[in-house]
């Protein structure tokens, strides 16, 4: 094995982390659905397929190193919400947790001068500095338009016209 345990241990937790949120944005889009805003739907389902392969992508580079991916439990997530500005406000706080559990990878590939991973983690960096401020500017257009059911319908309108657009960016 090209890694230490303890890094393993530390890309496997991120496994699981990453299962999770496309398990919390699944359940996103599902009260997104059941609730009506559309276009919200296909924003957060879109965006559970991209965790889902952020999940792939380090049990593929666990198992192309001979490290051994191990498959988490699958949780239930938070299943419903007050608001889709809530929801949103959730999203980006996952989202934080993410990009602070990357960061701390990334500085023990650093102490442990394990270049492989730490080019690895590369792309897992920039791709958290999009994440979070895609949230960002979502939650923005609710102070920019208000939250009256016109406005909240503009955003829901505005998430339909960018679901998936980090997919087919990345194609
Ligand atoms: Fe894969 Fe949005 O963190």
């Amino acid at each position: 094995m090209r890694i230490s345990s303890k890094m393993k241990k530390a890309l496997n937790d991120q496994v699981a982390m990453e299962s999770a949120a496309s398990n919390s944005y699944l359940a996103m889009a599902s009260w997104c659905q059941i609730t009506g805003y559309h276009g919200a739907a296909k924003y957060f389902f879109a965006q559970s397929s991209e965790e889902r392969d952020h999940m792939l992508k380090i049990v593929q580079y666990l198992n192309d190193i001979g490290a051994n991916a191990v498959i988490p439990a699958v949780k239930a997530p938070v299943a419903s919400y007050k608001s889709l500005e809530g929801v949103i406000k959730t999203a980006l706080k996952n989202e934080q947790s993410v990009t602070k559990a990357i960061h701390k990878i990334v500085e023990l590939s650093h102490k442990e001068k394990d270049h492989c991973s730490y080019a690895f983690l590369e792309w897992f960096v920039n791709e958290q500095v999009q994440e979070e401020s895609k949230f960002e500017d979502i939650l923005q257009k609710f102070d920019l338009l208000g939250r009256d059911k016109l406005a909240v319908n503009e955003i829901d309108k505005f998430l339909a016209s960018t679901a998936g657009a980090d997919e087919s960016a990345a194609a």
